[in-house]
């Protein structure tokens, strides 16, 4: 099973649209979701559920489509000119380019708050699904990505100490790629003990995938990574703190350090040919 291309197609079916007079809204949402990307967040979510408890696989991809609409809605809001300013992503125009900025807010605004609603809607157990929102919305929200991202625009140009760095990286990135593998275990009804481990697994691969992505940003073209790059030049990045031999040499350190023992050998299989793939 090719989870990603599975993914795709869940997506590709399942784009949010309104019935509406607005001229282009239906299609502005689209654009983000339909210019792709890795799909990392959801493939974690999907590789857990597929290995531990496949017959649940179908609502799985609901989950892994909240979770793709919460990263999309991150990037939109991440590339607006009162963030990083950027003008392309996925290899295509940001919204507020393409666009406007209003629409690239309200579309953000807009997946932000579908991504609840889809989870709301599960063909799961009210419990299940509360645990669900829960962990989204702690991951995602102030607990997560927002503080991460606010630490990350007001401290431009201003150095950060590396435990610092590390908060910053962990927030804004590493525990919504944590909240994946977590909510893959809620689906799944797996028990406290291997849902705690593969949580701080997550955020131990979070953590990493930051990193890459801040050596990508250092090291790739504007072509190849599909954004803008040499871009994080005020930024507080692994690469800015430690140069980019060291920050090579942090993330390989903290790819040893993983943590695999007791896990599904499957599960672990697929897990390490996505690290391998992305990281
Ligand atoms: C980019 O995320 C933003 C970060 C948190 C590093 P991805 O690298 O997962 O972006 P897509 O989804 O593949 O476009
Ligand atoms: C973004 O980090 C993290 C988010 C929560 C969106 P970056 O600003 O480094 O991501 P890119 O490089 O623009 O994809
Ligand atoms: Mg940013
Ligand atoms: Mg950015
Ligand atoms: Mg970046």
């Amino acid at each position: 099973m090719n989870l990603r291309e599975e993914f795709h197609k869940h997506l590709m079916r399942n784009l949010p649209q309104i019935p509406s007079f607005h001229p282009f809204f239906n299609e502005a949402l689209a654009v983000m979701l339909k210019a792709g990307g890795k799909y990392f967040r959801a493939q974690l979510l999907l590789n857990v559920v597929y290995f531990y408890k496949k017959e649940r696989f179908k609502e799985a991809l609901d989950a892994a489509l909240a979770l793709e609409f919460i990263h999309t809605y991150s990037l939109i809001h991440d590339d607006l000119p009162a963030m990083d300013n950027a003008d392309f992503r996925r290899s295509t125009p940001t919204l507020h380019k393409s666009y406007d900025e209003t629409t690239a807010i309200l579309v953000g605004d807009a997946l932000n708050t579908e991504a609840f609603l889809l989870l709301s809607r599960l063909n799961l157990s009210a419990t299940i699904s509360l645990k669900l929102v829960e962990t989204l919305a702690f991951n995602a929200g102030l607990n997560g990505m927002i503080i991460g991202q606010a630490i990350d625009c007001y401290f431009e140009d201003q150095k950060l100490n590396l435990k610092e760095l590390e908060f910053l990286h962990t927030h804004k990135t590493a525990k919504l790629i944590a909240a994946s593998l977590k909510m893959g275990c809620q689906i799944c009804e797996l028990d406290e003990t291997i849902t705690k481990q593969l949580y701080e697994l997550g955020l131990k691969l979070g953590l990493i995938f930051q990193i890459n992505d801040d050596i990508i940003d250092a090291t790739l073209s504007e072509k190849e990574s599909g954004k803008p790059t040499n871009a994080d030049t005020h930024k507080n990045s692994f690469v800015n703190l430690l140069g980019l031999k060291e920050a090579k040499k942090c993330k390989d350190k903290l790819l040893k350090e993983c943590q695999f023992e007791g896990l599904n050998a499957n599960f672990i299989a697929n897990l390490k040919d996505l690290i391998k793939e992305y990281l």
